[in-house]
């Protein structure tokens, strides 16, 4: 289902990305512009601004996870669904999370990472970037019933 070009997109991309700014940035950035994503993170504090939210270390500690765990979707490109069946059963059944939620991660991620990228970010990468997000989403909500 992977053509040879969106494989090695993908795989360029993810060689460009600092784990440890983007998976920060981006799940402070899902908290900031769509607040009620606080409700799952509990037990992270007072996250009722963009100064709290992008200061909060469990913020950052948990965007690190978040993009580690990505990582092995692109390792696995042809097999993402298995790979996260575990994940997603762990964010339904324990975590509550709405399956929407993963969408609007998803798509902070990738404005994350093209405002790091500019330029090397054309609209066929970002494309493929997004198809490959777009499978990430789907393996995390196939558990959901
Ligand atoms: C935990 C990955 C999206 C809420 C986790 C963990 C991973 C992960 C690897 C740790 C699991 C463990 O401890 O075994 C991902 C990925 C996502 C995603 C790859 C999408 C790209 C979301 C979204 C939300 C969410 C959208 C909520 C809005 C949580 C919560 C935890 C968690 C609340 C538990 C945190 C804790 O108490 O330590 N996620 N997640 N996740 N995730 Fe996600």
């Amino acid at each position: 289902k992977w053509t040879d070009q969106e494989r090695s997109t993908v795989r360029a991309v993810w060689e460009q990305i600092n784990i440890d700014e983007v998976g920060p940035e981006a799940l402070a950035r899902v908290l900031i512009v769509y607040p009620w994503t606080e409700r799952y993170f509990g037990s992270l504090g007072e996250l009722f601004t963009a100064s709290a939210v992008l200061n909060n270390a469990k913020v950052a500690a948990h965007g690190r996870v978040v993009l580690r765990a990505l990582d092995e979707a692109v390792k696995n490109m042809d097999n993402i669904e298995d790979t996260y069946a575990a994940l997603s059963q762990l964010h339904y059944e324990k975590l509550h999370v709405d399956p929407d939620n993963f969408r609007l991660l998803a798509d902070c991620i990738t404005i994350t990472v093209a405002c790091k990228l500019r330029s090397a970010m054309g609209p066929q990468v970002q494309a493929t970037w997004q198809k490959f997000l777009s499978a990430v989403v789907d393996a995390l909500q196939s558990q959901y019933h």
